[in-house]
């Protein structure tokens, strides 16, 4: 039988393994992201950056439930001028492909923070256009509509040639018609998804856990809603995607590659399984191969729909 192969490809940037560290989950610092990769992230996306320094909310900013987090973490950041030096850092030392993830509070400060961060010609950018926990600095999330998500998307690829993947957001109605209107307005490639709107409420204090009162639900509660979400868009568009959503086990992967991602992310699993989730998510990715017959990653890109 022949040699199983676990290297993917997201356009023209090959991955030794599928496992992407997913965006904010190691924080900003090109440090962090670097450690990712030294346990065996094929790629790392780095926190997301906006055009100024941002403090994020206010404590507690993160929980636990029984399906996974809940968290508004509301994007802190230095600002792009600032994190330059990071992503620099990270794309110097990281070994692996380093993705910066960009955010705007209108689509010009999309374009400013792109053009800022094209200097340093990363392979593949992020744009983010789903963080559900900002919606009292910004409004709504961007990816909520097929209009502003795609003039964000046009105007960033109008102020760079580095390919870039929009990030979308589970909570809408259609996500087949977001995915067609980014992939119009010239998107390379689409990351799907970002967390789902949620709740928790101390019972004792009658009063919702988090400062911020909601925040976006990641972990497994997350995955079957990402693993439709990936589905849905792969039979609505060409280009490639990006799963990400509650991916903990090789297995999980498996199923998000099978709905028709090429790469997954992995973020809250960090938590339950240990930095090198990587190594691991990706040694069972290569047994559950083994184990059935497959011997390439593209193979099972988007086997449900067959
Ligand atoms: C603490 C925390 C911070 C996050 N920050 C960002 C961010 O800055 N930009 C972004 O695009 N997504 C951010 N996310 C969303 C993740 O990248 C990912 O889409 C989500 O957590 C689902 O994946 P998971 O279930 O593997 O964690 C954040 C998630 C968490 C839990």
């Amino acid at each position: 039988m022949a040699k199983t192969d676990i290297t993917t490809r997201i356009l023209n940037v090959k991955l030794a393994n599928p496992t992407i560290l997913a965006s904010g989950i190691m924080g900003v610092s090109g440090a962090s992201c670097c450690y990712a990769a030294k346990n065996g992230a094929g790629a790392v996306v780095m926190k997301s950056i906006g055009p100024k320094e941002r403090e994020g909310h206010n404590n507690p900013i993160l929980v636990e439930f029984k399906g996974g987090f809940l968290n508004a973490v509301g994007l802190p950041n230095a600002g792009i001028d600032n994190s330059l030096g990071e992503v620099e850092f990270a794309m110097k030392n990281a070994g692996v492909p380093v993705i910066p993830s960009i955010f705007g509070g209108t689509k010009e400060e999309f374009g400013i923070v792109a053009e800022k961060m094209a200097t340093l010609k990363p392979q593949l950018i992020e744009v983010n256009l789903s963080c559900p926990n900002t919606a009292s600095d910004f409004g709504e999330a961007f990816s909520l509509s097929e209009k502003a998500a795609a003039d964000v998307i046009r105007l960033v690829k109008n102020k760079t040639k580095i390919p870039v993947m929009a990030k979308l957001a589970p909570n809408v109605p259609d996500i087949k018609r977001i995915a067609k209107a980014v992939e119009e307005a010239g998107a390379d490639a689409i990351t799907a998804t970002n967390t789902m709107p949620g709740m928790v409420i101390d019972i004792k204090t009658a009063k919702p856990i988090l400062h911020n009162k909601s925040g976006g639900i990641s972990g497994p509660a997350l995955k079957p809603i990402a693993v439709k979400c990936v589905y849905d868009i792969h039979e609505a568009v060409e280009i490639p995607i990006v799963g990400v959503g509650g991916v903990t086990y090789g297995e999980d992967a498996v199923e998000m590659i099978m709905a028709g991602a090429a790469a997954v992310e992995i973020g809250t699993a960090i938590y339950y399984r240990g930095i090198d989730v990587f190594k691991k998510v990706s040694d069972e990715i290569k047994q559950f191969m083994e184990e059935n017959g497959y011997s390439t990653i593209k193979e099972m890109v988007g086997k449900a729909h067959k």
